[in-house]
């Protein structure tokens, strides 16, 4: 893989976020680990074998984003070569039963994060000619009932991050939006489709999730779905909403990935 000057991972500190830590690092990437957790990001950064700074940052609160670009943008000198927007929570609510509250802080995390890091370091990754990858998922493609917030804010990202991957050219960053299915992992246990004999079927480990944003990466592909059969899910949703709900009725859970 081409290496840039420096990669940027939200939510590097676990799950898909640290699997392609792993994945950057031995392709010589030197990282930037963005999570909330200070011992997590260090215990991460002390297992990868790659020069690794953490960054105790809460994406979701405006003020925290404007200090840690400002902190990235000076130690990188002004060139990102890769902003990976990961860092994500559950909704954890239903489209019924979500407070106004646990709405608004799932889009500030999932969404208004990815927007206002993206925007605080388009400097520094224009002057790279760096890319953006999105990590939103197949949650922004179809809505469940039990997944409301989640989904509404990972419809948004989805929508960013392909617009974003129009607009970016001009200036010399590619995009690549990333939607993964069900990934068991600390935030998203999936334990429901795990113990589900036909459903844990389509699972797959963070180390898949991450290899295959690598392929995507090296490819300079534009969107792809983890694993690939996913895309299905969105196409149903456009073409039959009436049969997605039915379907969506059986899948065990309240929302495997919400
Ligand atoms: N796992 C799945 O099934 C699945 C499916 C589709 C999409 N995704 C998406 O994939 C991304 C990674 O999720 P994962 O499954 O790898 O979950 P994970 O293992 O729980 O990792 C989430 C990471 O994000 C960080 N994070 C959470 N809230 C944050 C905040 N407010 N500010 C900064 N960092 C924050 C966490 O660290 P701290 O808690 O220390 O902040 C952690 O490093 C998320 O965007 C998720 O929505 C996951």
């Amino acid at each position: 893989m081409e290496v840039g000057p420096l990669a940027v991972i939200t939510g590097g500190s676990s799950g898909i976020g640290l699997a392609l830590a792993r994945r950057l690092a031995v392709s010589g990437w030197t990282l930037a680990l963005v999570a909330r957790d200070a011992g997590r990001l260090e215990a991460a950064a002390a297992e990868l074998p790659a020069t690794t700074t953490t960054h105790p940052c809460d994406v979701g609160d405006p003020a925290e984003l404007a200090a840690l670009a400002a902190t990235l943008t000076a130690r990188s000198d002004g060139r990102i070569g890769l902003l990976v927007c990961n860092a994500g929570m559950p909704g954890g609510a239903g489209a019924l039963d979500v407070t106004p509250e646990r709405a608004r802080r799932v889009m500030d995390v999932n969404y208004h994060g990815m927007v206002g890091l993206t925007r605080l370091l388009w400097p520094s990754l224009v002057t790279a000619h760096g890319r953006v990858v999105n990590v939103c998922s197949v949650a922004g493609t179809v809505a469940l009932a039990s997944s409301a917030p989640y989904a509404a804010s990972k419809h948004a990202a989805v929508a960013w991050s392909r617009a974003l991957a129009v607009a970016a050219p001009r200036d010399g960053v590619r995009v690549l939006t990333v939607n993964p299915g069900p990934v068991p992992t600390p935030g998203f246990p999936q334990t429901a489709l795990v113990r589900h004999r036909l459903w844990r079927h389509a699972t797959v480990t963070a180390d898949d999730c991450a290899a295959a944003i690598e392929r995507a990466i090296v490819r300079d592909r534009r969107e792809i779905f983890v694993p690939p059969f996913w895309r299905l899910a969105g196409v149903l949703q456009a073409l039959a909403p009436g049969t997605v709900a039915r379907l969506a009725a059986t899948r065990p859970g309240r929302g495997a990935d919400r």
